[in-house]
């Protein structure tokens, strides 16, 4: 028998890693790797990180337009208002081991929530917003916790009348961010929103089709979003920044690292053959928040192994590459990039699970079988 013979001819064998398969229908985000353009529901990236706010760009996502004021301001009270985590799993947090990888306690904390939200498996167009809500408004009360109760700090209480982005910052130090910092922050989220059927989104909306609840849905991407491949690599490019230490030592660091054949953080990507335009941005923040804090030797390593993979790799940077260094400049420890990319990816997370539940069909691929047939059962004493 032919070992595809059950199997749609045209689907018998797919690409490796997916790659190029269109996975989805989505009005979310797209992605246009040759050109170098996002677009959220239509719009692009270049123009929400100019002139929009994270809280805005939320809105877009969930709603597929930009919100008028008055919407604004209610989606801001709602957030506002769905901040306060559950006693049980403040507790919880706490109880979890000083060194453990804040991705690790996101993802438990995450799913803990659910058991303290009684709506959570309210999969309706209405209850599931209201699960989104809450979401991204405790993810960023949730990273904040974890990293002050691992420092043996209390949680700092987050401000109703503050933006996410501030509030974040505020919470994390205790102390308030300046705005172009504060503005600074809110543009790298509205950047980390949405990307498409990114790995984490793609989990994200796996699990939302087989109508579990959105905490699930959730957790799973963080777990996803948590590798060195996807979202780890932001921190990984800021570890690659402290290891090199000088821009003198980039080109010998890079020659070296490329002759052992390893991966550079930070650059590469699925669908981008061209400058991810969300590192253009981060470029900026990079450079400027270096300037401003008279340590501009980061920055000066990123652009030296730019120009260099290019020459050698041809290869461009992709969005982890600039953010670890203005976060950095911030003051954010280095374990907290990848958390801060879930802080605002849950926005895109939610809005194509909003889209999965909102006409859904589970997703169930095939597998090509590349194993034995037909192969006999020997009892365990005769193996
Ligand atoms: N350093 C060195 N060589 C690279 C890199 C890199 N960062 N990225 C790709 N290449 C080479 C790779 O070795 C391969 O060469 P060859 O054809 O000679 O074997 C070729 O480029 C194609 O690479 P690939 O790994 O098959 O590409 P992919 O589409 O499977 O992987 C990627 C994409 C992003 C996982 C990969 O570029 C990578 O590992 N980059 C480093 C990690 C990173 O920065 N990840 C963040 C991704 S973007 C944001 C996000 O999702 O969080």
């Amino acid at each position: 028998m032919d070992k595809a013979e059950n199997k749609p001819a045209a689907t018998a064998k797919s690409p490796a890693g997916l790659e190029g398969v269109v996975a989805a229908e989505s009005s979310v985000g797209d992605v246009d790797g040759i050109r170098g353009v996002l677009i959220y529901q239509g719009l692009n990236i270049h123009d929400l990180a100019e002139h929009s706010t994270f809280e805005e760009t939320v809105f877009l996502l969930w709603h597929g337009r930009l919100p008028k004021r008055e919407e604004l301001d209610a989606l801001r009270r709602e957030l506002a208002a769905s901040q306060g985590l559950p006693e049980e799993v403040l507790a919880l947090v706490r109880r979890i081991p000083r060194d453990a990888e804040p991705m690790d306690s996101l993802r438990t904390a995450v799913s803990a929530l659910a058991f303290y939200d009684p709506r959570s498996r309210d999969l309706s167009r209405e209850g599931a917003l209201r699960t989104a809500t809450r979401l991204t408004a405790q993810l960023s009360v949730l990273v904040a916790s974890i990293e002050r109760l691992r420092k043996g700090e209390e949680p700092v209480e987050p401000k109703p009348e503050l933006n996410l982005a501030t509030n974040f910052l505020y919470m994390l130090k205790g102390e308030m961010p300046s705005e172009r910092v504060a503005r600074i922050f809110d543009v790298c989220l509205v950047l980390h929103a949405d990307h498409e059927l990114n790995a984490s989104t793609f989990t994200a909306r796996v699990i939302a089709g087989t109508l579990a609840g959105m905490y699930g849905a959730v957790t799973g991407a963080i777990a996803a979003l948590s590798g060195p491949l996807h979202g780890g690599a932001n921190t990984n490019v800021m570890k690659m920044l402290l290891e090199i230490g000088s821009p003198e030592r980039a080109e010998e660091w890079l020659r070296d690292a490329l002759a052992s054949k390893k991966k550079i953080m930070g650059f590469g990507h699925r669908v981008y053959k061209t400058e991810d335009p969300r590192s253009v941005w981060l470029r900026r923040f990079s450079k400027e928040m270096g300037e401003a804090r008279g340590e501009t030797r980061w920055f000066e390593i990123l652009e030296r192994l730019r120009e260099l993979m290019f020459r050698e790799k041809k290869l461009y940077p992709n969005v982890d590459y600039y953010s670890g260094s203005a976060y950095y400049l911030m003051g954010v420890p280095l374990d907290l990039f990848t958390p801060i990319f879930a802080v605002s990816r849950i926005s895109g997370w939610t809005a194509h699970i909003l889209e999965q539940y909102a006409n859904n069909r589970l997703i169930r691929p095939r597998a090509e079988y590349t194993g034995a047939r037909d192969v006999p059962y020997v009892p365990i004493d005769e193996r």
